[in-house]
């Protein structure tokens, strides 16, 4: 009687902790279980022209499914970075399932002590609060053409190169090397100086 209370307790303790996750912004411990559904996933690869050789970074990437298709269907190889210990288990199962260890490799670490400068396309599902906060990184780290996969919320700080409004896929590119660099300042202003040329 004592453990069918104890284990009832504990359900009642998990589910509601699963609950909770649908309304919390994604970058607190109890980020919300969203996931991107393979369908949507198919038509963001194809809106970035996802290919083989890009390397794919999801930020915070849940159960790996939007990886998953960027791999299997389009040849991409996939870097997931996600700070919840179950998700990383369960996106690892996927990935095994699916036979793909060799081409996606998930990072149990939050993103924002992951350095980004290896990415082509970064994926981004997250609350608009998380993205910006991820300016500095995105301006610092990604190389100039990478894109940058934004779904259902937008960002102002980069170039938007394509967008599917329906499905509210919005897509940025780090801008191409021309003489002028970004500069962020400690408070995170953006001012684009002239390059020292080499002498
Ligand atoms: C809205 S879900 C998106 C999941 C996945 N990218 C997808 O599209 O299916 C956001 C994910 O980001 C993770 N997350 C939030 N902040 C994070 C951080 N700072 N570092 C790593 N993962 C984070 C959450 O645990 C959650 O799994």
């Amino acid at each position: 009687m004592f453990w069918t209370v104890q284990i009832a307790l504990l359900i009642c303790i998990l589910m509601l902790f699963y609950l909770l996750s649908w309304f919390w912004p994604p970058d607190s411990p109890w980020a919300p279980w969203w996931t991107t559904n393979k369908e949507v996933a198919r038509v963001m690869c194809r809106l970035v022209k996802m290919k083989k050789g890009d390397v794919m970074y999801d930020l915070g990437s849940g159960e790996g499914d939007a990886l998953i298709v960027a791999a299997k269907e389009f040849g991409a190889t996939g870097v997931g970075i996600e700070i919840d210990p179950l998700r990383v288990w369960q996106s690892n199962f996927k990935i095994k399932q699916s036979k793909l260890q060799d081409k996606i490799l998930i990072i149990k670490k939050n993103f924002f002590q992951v350095d980004l400068s290896n990415a082509t396309v970064v994926f981004a599902y997250l609350v608009p609060k998380a993205l910006k906060n991820l300016k500095n990184k995105f301006l610092t780290e990604l190389k100039p053409g990478a894109r940058v996969v934004c779904y259902r919320y937008t960002i102002d700080y980069l170039p938007l190169i394509a967008e599917d409004k329906e499905q509210k896929i919005y897509i940025y590119e780090i801008p191409k090397k021309s003489n002028k660099k970004i500069v962020v300042s400690s408070k995170g202003k953006q001012k684009r100086v002239n390059k020292k040329r080499d002498l």
